[in-house]
Order: C-alpha cells, then sequence, then structure tokens
C-alpha cells in the first residue's frame, strides 16, 4: 500500500524557507519582494485561489496585493495596468489570474507580463527558456511537482514518467521538466489511443486532465509514484482528483491525496518565484537559472 506524499506539509516547509529567504533578503539591503495579483470579474474558484496566494504571501513577508477589476474590464484597459505594473520597481512578481472574461484574449495579456516578473512563467520567453532547459521561472505547479518528487527522493532516471494531460500550465511544463531530469516521458491527452495501456507502463504518473477520478487505480502498475493535479468538485461537494485515490494507493508505492497534495505546493513555488524575481532585480537584473 502506497505512502502518502504530504503536499500540505512540504509546502509549509517551502513557505518558512522562502520566509528566511525574504529575511535574509532585506536584512542585506535588499527589497521587500512585491506580488501583485490582478483579478478580473468575479470567478468564484479564482476569489478562493488568489486569497490563498495573498495569505501564503504575507506569511512570508512578501508584499501582496490583489488588484481586483470588473468583469467588464476591455483588453486595453488590463493591458494598461499590466505596462503600470512592469514599470513599478517595488512590484517584482505579476500574476493575472486566469480564466480571464471572454473579451479578453489571455494570449496577449500574458505576452504583456514582463518576462523578468512572469513568477506564473507563462510568457513565452520564459517557455522557450524552459524548453531550452535553462529556466528562469518555472510554472508553479509543474515546480511544486517537482519539489514533491524531490523531496521523496525519487530517482527519475531512466524511468517511464506519463503525463496525462497537454495543457500549457500543467501537462506540457511538466513533461519537460521530467524530461530535463531524464526521464522516458510519455504525454496523454484526449486522442490517446488505449490511455489504460499507456498508464499501465509508467513508473511515475502526472495526472493533470481535470476530470475527476479518470485514471482508474487498476491502471497502476505496482509500485510506481503517482501525482495527481487535479482538483474536482463532486455534485455531492466532495473535492476529488484525476485518479481514483481508494485504489490507486494500493498499487502505489508513494501517491499524492486531493485534497492536501500539489494544491498547496502551487502557492508555495509561487513565493519561491517571486523571491527570485525580487533577488535578480537586486542583483540588477533577471537570472536564467532558478533551480
Ligand atoms: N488559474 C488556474 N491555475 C492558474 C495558475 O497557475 N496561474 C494563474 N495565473 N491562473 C491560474
Amino acid at each position: 500500500m502506497g505512502e502518502i506524499l504530504d503536499g500540505k506539509a512540504l509546502a509549509a516547509e517551502v513557505r518558512a524557507e522562502v520566509g528566511r529567504g525574504v529575511a535574509a533578503l532585506v536584512e542585506s539591503g535588499g527589497p521587500r519582494p512585491g506580488l501583485t495579483v490582478v483579478r478580473v470579474g468575479n470567478d468564484p474558484a479564482s476569489e478562493v485561489y488568489v486569497r490563498g496566494k495573498r495569505t501564503a504571501s504575507e506569511g512570508a513577508g512578501i508584499a501582496a496585493v490583489e488588484r481586483h477589476l470588473p468583469e467588464t474590464t476591455t483588453e486595453g484597459e488590463l493591458l494598461a495596468i499590466l505596462d503600470e505594473l512592469n514599470a513599478d520597481p517595488a512590484v517584482h512578481g505579476v500574476l493575472v489570474q486566469l480564466p480571464l472574461p471572454e473579451q479578453i484574449r489571455s494570449t496577449v495579456v500574458l505576452d504583456r507580463v514582463s518576462p523578468a516578473k512572469d513568477v506564473d512563467g507563462f510568457h513565452p520567453d520564459n517557455v522557450g527558456l524552459l524548453v531550452q532547459g535553462r529556466a528562469r521561472f518555472k510554472p508553479c505547479t509543474p515546480h511544486g511537482v517537482m519539489r514533491m518528487l524531490d523531496a521523496a527522493k525519487v530517482d527519475l532516471a531512466g524511468k517511464e514518467a506519463v503525463v496525462v494531460g497537454r495543457s500549457e500550465i500543467v501537462g506540457k511544463p511538466v513533461a519537460l521538466l521530467l524530461l530535463e531530469r531524464h526521464a522516458t516521458v510519455t504525454i496523454c491527452h484526449s486522442r490517446t489511443r488505449d490511455l489504460a495501456s499507456v498508464v499501465r507502463r509508467a513508473d511515475v504518473v502526472v495526472a493533470a486532465v481535470g476530470r475527476p477520478e479518470m485514471v482508474r487505480g487498476d491502471w497502476i502498475r505496482d509500485g510506481a509514484v503517482v501525482v495527481d493535479v487535479g482538483i474536482n468538485r463532486l455534485p455531492t461537494g466532495k473535492l476529488v482528483g484525476d485518479v481514483e485515490f481508494a485504489a490507486a494507493k494500493e498499487r502505489a508505492s508513494l501517491i499524492t491525496p486531493v485534497p492536501g497534495g500539489v494544491g498547496p505546493m502551487t502557492i508555495a513555488m509561487l513565493l519561491f518565484n517571486t523571491l527570485e524575481a525580487a533577488r535578480a532585480a537586486h542583483a540588477g537584473g533577471p537570472s536564467e537559472k532558478t533551480r
């Protein structure tokens, strides 16, 4: 039966580590890291996520500000605010919470965030650096997944890693990070033929499709490591991941729970990236390499 990979405890460690880094930066005459989260409209999940980001930032000594804009905000108005934040030396990290209302093109908006302040790691310059294995900011959720695997001392070299989901935010970047660690990586998606047989090969499974319990427990190979990025609310109100947890746990050697797995790590890595942005600004320019 699998051991639980406790993201909540590890995220608290990372937040404490960032808090010590913030104190050291300020102590050495550097700036207090500043993060601005821009939220447009009233998506209820976004409201909860942004509150979590702010509370965690403040706990680590990061000055966090939320810019909440009305649902009717135009693309031009949002771009003007980003230009202002890009030029503000007290702001080291800028994050535009997704999804955006439909009148706003998210690609245009994400392209406008200064790459040096793009703590989400979504700007094409930062995606390019990630592809080349010299990431400036690793996107927060994939970064959190890697940190969890590292904390559990999972050796990835030569292992079969199967990523279920090909999103820009999780699936694609996590596949690149696994590849950087010398795993043999397969990315599966809605057109993959016989998904079950691909997942059955995996030493490491990362599920990021956003469909409740889609990855069945009997697809998990004995002893595999299972990382579940999904957070799905069932009509009953219960939160479940993308993996059928109870059955998968019987086969896995290590498995992340939902909630309390990858979720808390995402916010912790945002704080990590914000500290890196402030350090780089203080050192006189963005660094290419984080960790
Ligand atoms: N919405 C859901 N996940 C994310 C994320 O990682 N970053 C941003 N900016 N918005 C999100």
